[in-house]
């Protein structure tokens, strides 16, 4: 035999090969049949072959496209009666796979021309069967009852089972629910159609975890009709395109939430407002104190619900200061007890050597106050909360990227230190379904007026506007544990901004009461907020010009900078010039003036243009009589000071 013809021979079994790895198998009974008539060296051992299992046959197959191809090189006489009806069931290879020199121990031949029949076998067959089980999808060739032909390494460890048997119903790998449908897809395939149109997914009995795609099409081997499937593991993308889902539609509430607010914001102003207006003409002992007080509270509550929303749409004024988390835990300790219960027992457990954090002190305890009234309504018959602090590296999270869903989609951790804060309760935990839910605006699983399902989208909201993330890990009949990170404070980033917005910072007043005097001139498109207000300040002693609008100030600018201007009181937001560059205006006439920022938007957004200048203050609406006086009261001694 020539070279040529080995060469021939040996690139001609490669091929089929190939074809082989994807059409998998020859099937049963037809290679001894068919090699009827070839010398018998050859033919026995091929018979020999046949039998076993299906994966020895496409060896066997090979063997005889080698003997065939190697037989028409030499004897072409001899192929002409054997019909070589190799099943190709991937497209042709184009061009001829280049073979390794054969191993030199192989004997060349043993003379004849059909030698070549067995040496290529056990080669071509360990690197076939190697080559079907490195590949990285599941493969699997099925007859037309369902049952397993041959399945190769990938589909083990995907289907999680130990081991298929051939015959093992295919569908029985499947979880019930979707047996259905890939039942549709074999009659489709087996009915006549070569392939089914768009891909199945399933998830696997033993793998419920996992979400494959199955392709299926029609393989037939010879006489025997098969169909072939290749499964593809979709399960990291399919979690991608839910948390994809699930944060859009976190934005849009979040968008939706945060317009409504800011609409919200002023009505709840002028309601609040004028009901401090009422309370002053009917103070506690009147007929109608309490009625009005009713009213107010209501509004309060709205209030509330109205910065719970903003919080989750991360649009609310924060007032981050440098803190270390132990002394706001301990501070807040005697309140948690309280919340709990008797039944619940507590435990605080401090880090040593707390990173500090750069957080708004009261939304953070918000934050943990929601937690563990969560943990407390998941323990109705007792339990514990255990809160720990530790410092925490970005890396650590990796670790955590098995058992930790992280709120809002996962995301990466942005290098560098943190401070971890970690509530576990023993309570009922949260079935696998519904937790990708919980952070979700109003998803609660409580009955209608005993959870608003807010507490965890606030707790988001807060937690990602503060630069951190949220963690959650449950298990179901066990109990729940939410980690909260916060970024490490680094010294560099300190302004002067927490300063002048921290309470107790501000500076000592030097007006008293009523009669303070001083000129007032408040811009405010909203007309019921700039009519109570007018009322309150004048009530308390300033002289107040009012505006509707920036324009129509800047308009009489020249008129009311005659008279005095000591505080310009204005709106943000309005149709026409801004808030901002009224101030600017203003200032540009009367440099010592002070100026107070309302709006129902939050701070952040406007805060930047303005720099860190004390003269400037905000206040952020809804506010009542109370803290409009005192603000306006401080910007004066500002301006007078
Ligand atoms: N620690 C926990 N253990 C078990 N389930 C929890 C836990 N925390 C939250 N959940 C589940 O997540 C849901 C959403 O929680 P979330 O705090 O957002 O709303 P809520 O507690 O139902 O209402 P709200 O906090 O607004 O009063 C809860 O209804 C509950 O099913
Ligand atoms: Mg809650």
């Amino acid at each position: 035999m020539s070279i040529e013809a080995l060469k021939g021979a040996t690139q001609a079994v490669m091929r089929d090969l190939v074809i082989g790895i994807t059409g998998i198998a020859l099937l049963a009974g037809s290679t001894g049949l068919e090699l009827g008539g070839m010398p018998e060296g050859g033919m026995t051992t091929l018979v020999d072959v046949a039998g076993l299992i299906l994966i020895i046959f496409a060896g066997a197959g090979l063997a005889r496209a080698a003997v065939l191809r190697a037989a028409a090189i030499d004897t072409p006489s001899a192929v002409t009666a054997v019909p070589d009806d190799l099943p190709e069931v991937v497209p042709e290879v184009e061009e001829p796979l280049q073979l390794p020199p054969p191993p030199p121990q192989l004997p060349a031949g043993r003379g004849g021309g059909l030698d070549l029949d067995i040496v290529p076998i056990e080669p071509a067959e360990g690197r076939f069967r190697r080559l079907f089980d490195l590949a990285p999808i599941g493969i699997a060739l099925v007859d037309d009852r369902g049952g397993v032909l041959a399945s190769n390494a990938a589909l083990i460890r995907l289907t999680g089972e130990d081991g298929l048997e051939p015959g093992y119903a295919f569908t029985d790998l499947v979880v019930h629910d979707r047996r259905f449908a890939l039942s549709d897809a074999f009659d489709a395939v087996f009915g006549g159609a070569e392939r089914i149109t768009a891909p199945i997914e399933v998830s696997f009995r033993q793998r419920p975890d996992r979400v494959a795609s199955l392709l299926l099409r029609r393989a037939d081997e010879d006489h025997l009709a098969a169909a072939l499937i290749h499964v593809i593991d979709v399960t990291e993308r399919k979690e991608l395109e839910v948390q994809f889902a699930q944060s859009q539609k976190m934005q849009a509430v979040g968008q939706l939430a945060g317009g409504v607010a800011h609409d919200f914001n002023n009505l709840l102003t002028a309601m609040i407002g004028f009901c401090d207006l009422l309370l002053m003409r009917h103070p506690p002992g009147d007929a109608s104190f309490a009625d009005v007080m009713q009213i107010k509270q209501n509004a309060n509550r709205a209030a509330n619900l109205v910065r719970q929303l903003l919080a989750f749409s991360r649009q609310q004024t924060l007032q981050p200061r440098v803190l270390d988390i132990t002394d706001v835990l301990a501070e807040l300790t005697h309140l948690l007890r309280r919340l709990l219960g008797e039944a619940i027992v507590l435990d605080v457990h401090h880090g040593r050597d707390l990173a500090p954090v750069r957080v708004d002190q009261g939304q953070l305890e918000q934050v943990i106050i929601n937690l563990a009234v969560n943990a407390r309504d998941a323990m109705p018959s007792g339990g514990q909360l255990s809160i720990a602090t530790r410092n925490f590296a970005s890396e650590d999270t990796l670790a955590m990227a098995r058992d930790w869903m992280m709120a809002g989609g996962r995301e990466r951790v942005p290098t560098g230190d943190y401070v971890m804060v970690e509530l576990r309760d023993t309570g009922s935990g949260i079935p696998r379904d519904i937790l990708p839910k919980i952070f979700e605006p109003f998803f609660t699983t409580k009955a209608a007026g005993q959870g608003t399902g807010l507490g965890l989208a606030t707790a988001y909201g807060i937690i990602r506007q503060t630069g951190g993330f949220l963690f959650v890990r449950s298990e179901p009949g066990r109990g729940t544990a939410f980690r909260i990170l916060l970024p490490r404070h680094t010294e560099v980033e300190t302004s002067g901004l927490e300063i002048d917005l921290a309470p107790e910072a501000a500076p000592p007043r030097k007006s008293e009461i009523a009669g303070s005097g001083g000129r007032v001139l408040f811009v405010e498109d909203e007309d019921p907020v700039r009519a109570f207000a007018a009322r309150a300040l004048r009530q308390r002693g300033f002289t107040v010009e009012e505006a509707e609008s920036a324009d129509v100030a800047a308009a009489r600018l020249d008129e009311l900078v005659e008279a005095g201007i000591d505080v310009l009181v204005t709106d943000v937001v309005m149709p026409g010039m801004d808030g901002p560059a009224l101030a600017e205006k203003v200032r540009e006439r009367v440099p010592g003036v002070s100026i107070v920022f309302i709006s129902g938007y939050a701070e952040d957004t406007f805060r930047r243009k303005l720099g860190d200048d004390p003269n400037v203050r905000f206040l952020p609406k809804p506010f009542n009589l109370k803290q409009l006086v005192q603000t306006v009261r401080d910007a004066m001694d500002e301006a007078a000071g």
